[in-house]
Order: C-alpha cells, then structure tokens, then sequence
C-alpha cells in the first residue's frame, strides 16, 4: 500500500558538468525501475541542468531545503514557488545539518513543511536524536519534541503526502548504520505518533524513511522491517552504481 521511496540528497557536492554526468549514467542504471518512488535532490544550482538531463524519465526531482515565503526580501533564500518552477515535487526540511550549523528550529521547520504542502511539494520531515541523547535514553522524547513541532497546524488532509525520514544524527555520514530493529523500533514509534495526530488511517499512508549511512550491503535488511517504507541516502546517492543497487533492493525481494 506504501509505495518504496528512495531519495538521494547531493548536499553541497556536484557542480552542473558533475551533476549531468551523474544523472545520465543514473537515468541508464535505472532505465526500468518499476515500483519504486526514486527521487534526487542536486544543490540548488544544479537543479535546472539535472531537470533537463532527467526529461522522460521516471526519476523525480526534489530540493534540499527552502524559505516559506512564496518571494521577499530574503537575501539568499529560495521559495517553493521557485522549486515548483523548476520540476521539483519534494523538499528535505529540518535536515539535522540545518539544525545542526544553521539554527533551524522546530518553529522555522514548521513554517516550512506548510508551505511546501500550500504548494503542492511533498515535505520530507526529518528527525532524529544525537548520540549523546540516544545514550540518555532521550530519542523518543526528542523524535516526539521534532514530529509534533514539524507537525503542528497541519490537519490530517492538509497533510496529504508528507513524509518522515527517521536520521539518528550519530548515523550520517559516519558509516554506523542504525541496526534495521534499532531503526524499526523508532519507525514504530513514529508511526503511532502520526495515529495519534492525524488518526490511525492517514498515519498509515505516511511513508516513513530511514536516513544514516545507508548503503547497497544495508539495504535490504532495513527495507525488509515493515515500518520502513524507503531511504533517505547521502554519500552512497553520489555512486551511480551504489544508488542503483539501494534502488534495485525490490529486485532482491519480490
Ligand atoms: P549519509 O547521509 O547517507 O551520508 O549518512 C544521509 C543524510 O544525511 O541524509
């Protein structure tokens, strides 16, 4: 019932001439990919080259963060409105980098996730503990503390299309994947939120991702637990060949 969704985030990596020659030899890895959502997410600068590279294929843009503001006088900001311009249909928000170096608050992260569902691009909410908090046993208050604060104002219909990526922060980019039970146990608990804020049926349409340090050898044990309905990859999205497999995981199972 929840279609597999792969997202690939770029980060600050790949300029234009980097970014076509990564998407073309992507777009002929995944020639046949049936199944499977498959989403890229270039810096903003290579958005427009890699929309053009990817005409007619079935891999689908999306961006790394925006402004909630449609347009202002916001000096070096981006708007949904110039994301939708370029082919974008997702956004990553409240990514834990951006919390991490750039002040990003539940608050700001919130205004954001509205925006993007005002503007028909579907939010990619992420959340996720620190490793100092998962050694006070705090994730669960802290993942609650993000969801609900990404979250809030949004009626369950409004709501329609987000979805969750589950990032332990010690799990990016640092090759310590969460154990698929770890990252199972926490998709659990995250779905039972979304029951309780939007009710047991919209929770359940929510796709929830796991992000950290997934790779092609990780891949489809995590994707075998039933609450994971997808990834959010970082480095590995990078390889052609590795971010082929990541998506080709439904080959192994079904
Ligand atoms: P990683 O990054 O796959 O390099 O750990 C994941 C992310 O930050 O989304």
């Amino acid at each position: 019932m929840r279609k597999p969704l792969i997202v690939g985030n770029w980060k600050m990596y790949q300029t234009t001439a980097q970014a076509v020659a990564l998407v073309e030899r992507l777009r002929a890895l995944l020639a046949e990919i049936a199944g499977v959502d498959v989403v890229v997410c270039p810096p903003f600068t290579a958005i427009q080259v890699v929309a053009e590279t990817l005409q007619g294929s079935r891999i689908v843009l999306g961006a790394q963060n925006m402004h909630w503001e449609g347009e202002g006088a916001y000096t070096g900001e981006v708007s949904p409105v110039m994301l939708t311009d370029l082919g974008c249909h997702y956004v990553i928000l409240g990514h834990s980098e951006r919390r991490q170096y750039f002040g990003e608050t539940d608050l700001n992260i919130n205004r954001k996730v509205r925006a993007a569902l005002r503007h028909h691009l579907a939010p990619i909410l992420c959340v996720g503990e620190t490793f100092a908090e998962r050694e006070e046993g705090r994730t669960f208050p802290v993942v609650e503390g993000q969801l609900r604060g990404g979250l809030s104002d949004i009626p369950p219909q409004a709501g329609e299309g987000t979805v969750v990526a589950y990032e332990p922060v010690w799990a990016i980019g640092t090759g310590h994947t969460a154990t698929p039970e770890q990252a199972a146990t926490v998709h659990a608990f995250i779905r039972k939120q979304l029951g309780e804020l939007w009710g047991e049926a919209a929770g359940l349409a929510v796709r929830i991702l796991y992000g950290g340090s997934v790779k092609p050898d990780n891949i489809d044990a995590l994707m075998a637990e039933p609450d994971i309905d997808g990834v959010l990859v970082g480095g590995a999205s990078l390889k052609p060949d590795a971010f082929a497999r990541i998506v080709h995981f439904e080959k192994v199972h079904r």
